[in-house]
């Protein structure tokens, strides 16, 4: 088996390694998103209006849904696929851009879920603005030689146009006709006046996408934008949260219905319940949250997956009755990378540090911003950090033992010291925590992240899932961008599941 980034340097990624075949994968143009481009940002306006003027996401859902409900969907958005006691399933989150930390993933995907009954994609399927027109080259381009279906929950970016091009490609549905816009000047007549509308969708575009994935193997149709499936003894429970992270009512009822009964659950999300050492239980409209549905012992939640933050995190939380919950990062599918860096050391929910995984380890996520402000800035001698300066500086910030089993031990000098206060490593506030550059959703507003991370390591990742009646097998694998990563993917995390 692969080193891991855990084992060396190399694992991760780092040091001389071939460069992967996937550019053989890729379009012959792509066209690079960059996040300062107004083009880019004004069309993805409608989360700063629904936070500002309220957010009409629910009624736009309950909408999406009465449409499929018209249409024959099953009120319980229950897919039943598979009555078999063992099963196999993929999840990956944030898919990306379209360019090559998106592409880097797909040799080590197709590997690992050889055998896999299906996969789920967690959140954000298309960036920027979920258009119906970007589905080819970022969603049926990429995937074409998985065989099996893929379900999928939107993100935040899927929402951005009212959900149409998920619904469509995901969902078999016909365009929503827009609703009337409210006569009166209120907030929400502010709010439709300046509201981001899908324009007519290419029809022979997206007919020539679609032939990428046009195997019968690869079908699949869900009732809507949340669902459950029931495989083997497991039942898998998908739901969306929208612009902002929330839950409408109907949807809250729905899901405190499927979460009934014995059958062990996994929940996958757009909104992570546990992430950067803090715990964000998701509100439902009318009350109660999404993480009091999952600690209900009567419900038997096992683990909560959700994608939308851009790496790999996991926290084992203790819940009454001496049961373990397995809280679930997975935004690491392709997108530009999220730091994990910035996060402290872990003290939440009674999940200590030794608890705690993560990919990228924080050494690596701070060496990889060096070298991104480094070179942005023209300050390359002075930011850039080795991966082995970066782990010390963090084993050091964060007063705990080196995560890198095998590592040439090096000194920490004052430059390691500043570049990883600048950068927020450990989270922890401090003199220079005013200066602290943007390493997180910030960044993202004043970079391009594409165009500065297209070389690997890309710190990509993965999960796959093997299911039988006694547990599930939860791995997560890493994909780097070299060459020998592709062909054998190493294991970041894994941990066995018991259902009792
Ligand atoms: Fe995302």
């Amino acid at each position: 088996m692969a080193h891991s980034s855990r084992d060396t340097a190399e694992g991760a990624g780092w040091g001389d390694h071939r460069p992967g075949e996937y550019k053989r994968l890729m379009p012959s143009r792509v066209e690079k998103l960059s996040w300062l481009d107004p083009r880019t940002l004004w069309p993805a306006r409608n989360g700063v209006l629904a936070s500002w003027f309220g957010d009409p996401t629910g009624r736009t859902r309950a909408r999406w849904v009465e449409q499929r409900a018209a249409a024959g969907a099953p009120a319980d958005a229950v897919i039943r696929r598979t009555d078999a006691d063992h099963f196999s399933f993929m999840v990956i989150g944030d898919t990306g851009e379209g360019d090559d930390p998106q592409y880097a993933v797909v040799p080590g995907f197709l590997k690992v879920s050889q055998g896999t009954d299906f996969a789920v994609l967690a959140s954000d399927v298309i960036y920027p603005v979920g258009g119906t027109d970007d589905y080819g080259g970022k969603f049926f381009r990429p995937y074409r030689d998985y065989a099996a279906p893929i379900y999928a929950i939107p993100g935040n970016h899927d929402w951005y146009e009212d959900l149409h091009g998920f619904m469509r490609v995901f969902c078999a549905a016909p365009p929503l006709a827009p609703e009337a816009a409210p006569r009166r000047p209120t907030r929400a007549w502010l709010r439709s006046l300046l509201w981001h509308r899908p324009g007519a969708a290419d029809e022979q575009r997206l007919a020539e996408a679609r032939e990428l994935r046009s195997a019968p193997s690869q079908q699949a149709v869900q009732p809507g934008p949340y669902w459950a499936i029931d495989a083997g003894p497991v039942r898998i429970i998908g739901i969306d949260t929208g612009l902002l992270g929330t839950v409408d009512a109907e949807q809250g009822r729905w899901l405190r219905e499927v979460s009934q009964g014995d059958r062990p659950k996994i929940l996958i999300t757009g909104s992570p319940l546990y992430v950067d050492g803090e715990h964000h239980p998701c509100a439902i409209e009318g009350g109660g949250t999404v993480d009091d549905i999952v600690r209900d012992p009567g419900h038997h939640y096992v683990a909560a997956i959700g994608g939308d933050i851009h790496n790999y995190q996991r926290y084992p939380v203790q819940v009454d009755g001496g049961r373990t919950i397995q809280y679930v990062v997975a935004g690491g599918g392709g997108a530009f990378m999220h730091a994990t860096h910035t996060i402290p050391r872990v003290r939440v929910a009674q999940v200590a540090e030794e608890d705690f995984r993560c990919y990228p380890l924080r050494g690596d996520s701070l060496a990889f911003y060096s070298r991104l402000y480094g070179r942005r800035l023209r300050m390359r001698r002075f930011f850039t950090l080795t991966e082995a300066e970066a782990t010390a500086v963090i084993a050091q910030r964060l007063g705990i033992p080196p995560t890198r089993a095998q590592g040439t031990p090096v000194r920490v000098t004052p430059r390691t010291r500043l570049v990883a206060a600048l950068l927020g490593a450990g989270g922890r506030p401090d003199r220079t925590s005013r200066l602290r550059l943007p390493v997180r959703k910030a960044y993202t507003q004043l970079f391009s992240p594409g165009s500065a991370t297209y070389s690997p390591p890309f710190f990509k990742c993965f999960l796959r899932l093997d299911v039988t009646p006694s547990s599930v097998h939860l791995r997560c694998h890493s994909a780097t961008g070299t060459l020998d990563h592709e062909i054998d993917p190493p294991v970041e995390d894994e941990v066995t599941i018991p259902l009792s």
